[in-house]
């Protein structure tokens, strides 16, 4: 197995409670987000945590399938879910590498600050292209810390063997947008907050991979 659940088990409860580090910025990118959204749509999340995005796109989609690799995190998001009364959201404990999607069948999948927690982005990245129907789109925020912090590459291995940090990995914006249109995605939408920010990016399922 190279993903593991243990971590995020772990931090499931915490994560829940800690306040969204730049509120004006995951707003904006609830903004965008909508802007691509239609009351037809099968969206799909990856890393969907403990589910509050998801919770908030619902009523502007047909279905949304939200995903994690930690059960903690579902069950929280499952219990939020359920207070605010959304119905058309189901939620799965799954790694982003056991998902069995048809090919095809998706109008939009969100992969919000998990890209860089995967040990293969391009595998991943492929994988969503195959989901999606053509015209789809791919939401992602993530973190590149190859733009900032190209040290963390060797700290990086010690949290984890320490259990103090997740599987992280460095790549930097670039090396992102070249990962999407090289799956065959084109670049739609390209936003960074501010230097060390998440990169927040629509991409829209353009053709074969290159
Ligand atoms: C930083 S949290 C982000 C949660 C949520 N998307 C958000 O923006 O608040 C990363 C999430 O990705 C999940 N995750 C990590 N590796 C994963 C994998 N291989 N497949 C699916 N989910 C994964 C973790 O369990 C965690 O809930």
């Amino acid at each position: 197995m190279t993903h593991s659940p243990v971590f995020w088990d772990k931090v499931a409860a915490r994560y829940s409670k800690k306040p969204i580090t730049d509120e004006a910025a995951y707003q904006e990118k609830l903004r965008v987000t909508r802007e691509y959204l239609r009351p037809d749509m099968e969206m799909l999340e990856i890393g969907c945590g403990t589910g509050s995005t998801a919770i908030a796109h619902a009523p502007f989609v047909k279905h949304v399938h939200a995903t994690d690799i930690s059960s903690n995190m579902i069950e929280i998001a499952e219990d939020k879910a359920a207070a605010a009364g959304v119905s058309n959201l189901t939620f799965d404990v799954s790694c982003i590498d056991d998902l069995d999607v048809p090919d095809k069948s998706l109008d939009a999948v969100l992969a919000l600050s998990v890209l860089h927690l995967l040990q293969d982005r391009d595998e991943a990245i492929a994988k969503v292209h195959a989901m999606l129907k053509d015209g789809g789109v791919i939401i992602t925020s993530t973190v590149c810390i190859g733009d900032t912090m190209k040290f963390f590459k060797f700290i990086g291995p010690v949290g984890r063997f320490l259990g103090v940090m997740p599987l992280v990995r460095v790549f930097t914006v670039q090396e992102l947008v070249d990962s999407l249109i090289e799956a065959g995605f084109a670049i739609d939408y390209q936003w960074q907050p501010g230097r060390g920010k998440a990169v927040f990016i629509v991409a829209r399922k353009a053709g074969p991979a290159r």
